[in-house]
């Protein structure tokens, strides 16, 4: 394991470009359980997740009820106002300050990226705390919403303050199109880095899993003779995850740190800091 920590930090030093895609693993650590680990909640409650492939369906068939549904029950996250970024978050915040990691793609909901500092992160699934317009694809804070209140005046849904169009939660549901600007921005991302930082995910949700196919289907070898294209021809993708992935199985990843994102990265930043 130290070998392969040494590794990944020699591999983020000499990168001109790494970026971290991350999962509901790195969110474990902070309380909240992921989707398909051993605790997981699909795992734990197979109902749930084939419950949850028809909740885009309800919205698009009658926002008003979607949004009086979900005004009423408890989140499947549980309280997020109440969890905390751990040590694995603050890592990649750091290794942002430090000017290596240049963005986060998390298809978790929960801000903890965010609330631990990092800058650029792309919230490929959304954001619990946001609403986003499905015609103009503003974005709103929650409380920029009185949505109780809303509810309460029988005036749900939301409406947009720019184009009046419906206004949703920004959580991507399954069957939900990737908000176009995000999706565009994750790929731009995935064609530009040398090295991607893989964290906490099983890897088998697309489009998310197409992001490290992209980038790895760049690198090949330069024709033979041709130098100084600029072309970058390696691109050092790593895993760090509880399990091995199809990522790892089909040698997409050079390599797996297999552990907790929570001990692992903080231990990868020190040994940053020590080859810097
Ligand atoms: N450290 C490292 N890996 C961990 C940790 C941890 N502390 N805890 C869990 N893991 C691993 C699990 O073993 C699993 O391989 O993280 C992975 C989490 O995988 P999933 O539960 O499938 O979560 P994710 O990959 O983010 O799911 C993708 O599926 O249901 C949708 O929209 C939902 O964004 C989610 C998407």
């Amino acid at each position: 394991m130290e070998k392969l920590i040494n590794r990944a930090a020699k591999d983020l030093v000499e990168s001109k470009y790494a970026i971290a895609l991350t999962g509901a693993g790195m969110s474990t650590e902070s309380g909240i359980p992921d989707f398909r680990g051993p605790k997981g909640i699909w795992t734990k409650q197979p109902e749930a997740e084939r419950k949850a492939y028809q909740t885009y369906g309800k919205f698009q068939a009658n926002p008003k009820e979607y949004w009086e549904e979900r005004l009423s029950g408890p989140s499947l996250f549980g309280d997020l106002g109440k969890v905390a970024p751990n040590p694995g978050h603050y890592a990649l915040a750091e290794l942002e300050k430090m000017g290596i990691l240049k963005c986060v793609i998390t298809q978790n909901i929960d801000n903890l990226h965010e609330r631990a500092g990092s800058k650029r992160v792309l919230d490929y699934h959304g954001n619990a705390f946001k609403l986003r317009c499905v015609s103009c694809n503003t974005r709103y804070d929650l409380e920029e919403y009185d949505l109780q209140k809303l509810r309460d005046e029988g005036r749900l849904p939301p409406l947009c303050k720019k184009c009046g169009g419906t206004v949703k939660d920004d959580i991507v549901h399954f069957t939900e199109p990737i908000p176009l600007d995000i999706a565009e921005e994750s790929e731009k991302e995935a064609l530009e880095c040398d090295l991607m930082l893989i964290c906490g995910t099983s890897a088998v949700v697309y489009p998310f899993a197409n992001l490290p196919l992209m980038a790895r289907s760049r690198s090949g070898t330069l024709p033979s003779g041709l130098y100084g294209t600029g072309y970058r021809t390696t691109v050092k993708i790593i895993e760090l995850n509880a399990e091995p992935t199809p990522l790892t199985h089909e040698g997409v990843s050079d390599y797996l740190i297999q552990g907790k994102t929570g001990e692992i990265l903080p231990q990868i930043v020190d040994e940053v800091k020590r080859a810097s």
